[in-house]
Parts: C-alpha cells; sequence; structure tokens
C-alpha cells in the first residue's frame, strides 16, 4: 500500500483531510510534447505513460481514493491507424508491466468505456488486470478506454429500457439515481476535481454525467511534463474553491467543500 503524505500536503498549504475523493483527469499534449522535440508522436505518448505511473503513485501517497484518467476516446479511433495501434501495444504492455506495481501499492483497476470493442490483445490484458487487482483495497484507477460521454449513457439508457420492457421497471420511477446506476461505474462517486492538461477549455466528451458539480482545473503544462508540483497545485485551487451545489453559502469564509449533496449525488460513497 502506498504510505500517506500528509506533511507534504501541508507543507503546500493543503489539508489533508479535504483532499478530492474522486480525481478525474483529461490526459491532452502528448503529441505537442513530441511535435516541440521533433519527435514522433507516439513518443509523446510513451513519456505519458510514464507520467500515469507517477500520478498513480502520487496520488495514493496524497489519500485520494479513486482516479479516472481519459486513457483512449471514442473519437480517437479517427486518428491515423499507425498512432492508434502503437497507442493500443502501449496500452496492453503497460497492462502487462505495471500489475506488479499495481499489486504492491494496494491500486484497484476498473474500466469504462465500450471495452468489447478493443482489440483483443488489448482486452485481455486489461481484463486479467482488473480480475488480479479486485481485492485490492487502495486507489481505485479507473481507466476511460474507448469511452464517450455519449455513449456511456446511451449505454445506460439501453439498460434501463430494456428493464422497462421487460416489466421490472416503470418509466414513472426513473430518476437521476435510475440514470447514476446504470454508468460504467456505478459504485464510484462524482469525481470533485477535473483536471485538463495541455490548456484546451473544453471536455470532449468526457464523463458528461458525473461532471455536473466537477470543479474544473486546467493547466496548459503537457502531460507527459505532468508532475508532483502539478498536482499539488491542481490540489489547492480545488481547495480555494467554495462548493455550493446550487445554494448559497451564509456566511463569509464558510467552507461547502465537503458539504454532501445528498439528493444531487447520485454515488456519494466508494464501492
Ligand atoms: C492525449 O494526447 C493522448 C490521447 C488522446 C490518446 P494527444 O495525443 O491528444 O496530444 P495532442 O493534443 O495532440 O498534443
Ligand atoms: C481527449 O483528448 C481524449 C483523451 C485525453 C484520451 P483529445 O486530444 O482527443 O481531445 P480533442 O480532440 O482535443 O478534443
Ligand atoms: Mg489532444
Amino acid at each position: 500500500m502506498s504510505e500517506l503524505r500528509p506533511d507534504k500536503l501541508r507543507e503546500c498549504g493543503i489539508d489533508p483531510e479535504r483532499v478530492p475523493a474522486h480525481i478525474a483527469i483529461i490526459m491532452d499534449g502528448n503529441g505537442r510534447w513530441a511535435s516541440h522535440r521533433g519527435l514522433p508522436r507516439l513518443e509523446g505518448h510513451r513519456r505519458g505513460y510514464k507520467t500515469v505511473d507517477r500520478v498513480v503513485r502520487l496520488a495514493g501517497e496524497f489519500g485520494i481514493k479513486a482516479l479516472t484518467l481519459y486513457t483512449f476516446s471514442a473519437e480517437n479511433w479517427r486518428r491515423p491507424r499507425s498512432e492508434i495501434s502503437g497507442i493500443m501495444k502501449l496500452i496492453a504492455s503497460a497492462a502487462h508491466q505495471e500489475l506488479r506495481k499495481l499489486m504492491d501499492e494496494g491500486v484497484q483497476l476498473r474500466l469504462s468505456g465500450r471495452t468489447d470493442d478493443l482489440p483483443d490483445f488489448v482486452r485481455q490484458a486489461l481484463l486479467d488486470d482488473v480480475r488480479r487487482t479486485q481485492d485490492n483495497t487502495g486507489l481505485i484507477l479507473n481507466l476511460a478506454i474507448n469511452y464517450g460521454g455519449r455513449g456511456e449513457l446511451v449505454d445506460a439508457f439501453r439498460q434501463i429500457a430494456l428493464r422497462v420492457q421487460r416489466g421490472e421497471l416503470s418509466p414513472d420511477d426513473i430518476d437521476e439515481r435510475t440514470i447514476a446506476a446504470s454508468l460504467y461505474q456505478p459504485g464510484l462517486p462524482d469525481p470533485d476535481l477535473l483536471i485538463r492538461t495541455a490548456g484546451e477549455m473544453r471536455i470532449s466528451n468526457f464523463l458528461l454525467w458525473q461532471i455536473a458539480y466537477a470543479e474544473l482545473h486546467v493547466t496548459h503544462v503537457l502531460w507527459p511534463d505532468f508532475g508532483e508540483e502539478d498536482l499539488l497545485k491542481a490540489i489547492a485551487d480545488y481547495q480555494s474553491r467554495v462548493r455550493k451545489f446550487g445554494g448559497v453559502v451564509n456566511s463569509p469564509g464558510q467552507d461547502l467543500a465537503s458539504a454532501a449533496a445528498p439528493d444531487l449525488s447520485p454515488a456519494p460513497s466508494i464501492s
């Protein structure tokens, strides 16, 4: 299991008791990192996987409960075949090589996305890690692969429609909880903090349902360069926000960051 580092957090003005439970990251900028150096884009992706390693370790050390990483979007199939096949090989080889580290750090791997449509060798490698790490009790690492937020909602609505068709569910009983419970990872609470690297101010079809009240942090740092200081800055930025969930702050300085929004937050605890 990862050793917690509350002192490092305090040193940066961060309250270790109020770190975000769930961080989601749009890991962008691998291509730009490579092209700035005159290297092939795939070299950027290779370096990007080293950053994943680093950030998974840091998240465990900082007491984050869940980390969702946008690894390959449903739209990324539009890229050149050679880049796609390079990325797929990198994912499969990382799944093989990182298993020992996942076990040592107590990380539990989960997947979000249409994983059935991945090449066999990638799906098998990932599912093998999911199975072997399922009893780990440390950080939950949720990889969004062949993931699209709209596709996730389509898949959820299809599931719900089938339950209605079978007479198990009445349309009148469908509420936000029904939809949240039909998403790819219903046991995960919504992300508290969404980080995007490489500066683009967009969501790119990531976690459309779950980020309704996430705090957003966009940094110009390219994903291969993203390190400890950048993660600490993002967490400090998160802690500087007043989360209101549509309510009001009654007295100056009142901090609602830890206030739950029980009626809106469909999956408040990690399971
Ligand atoms: C993110 O980096 C990795 C994936 C989308 C797979 P990019 O490859 O999108 O990097 P840029 O945006 O071209 O710099
Ligand atoms: C989002 O990055 C997808 C991942 C990080 C896996 P993109 O680079 O694909 O997003 P766009 O094309 O800039 O919106
Ligand atoms: Mg990009």
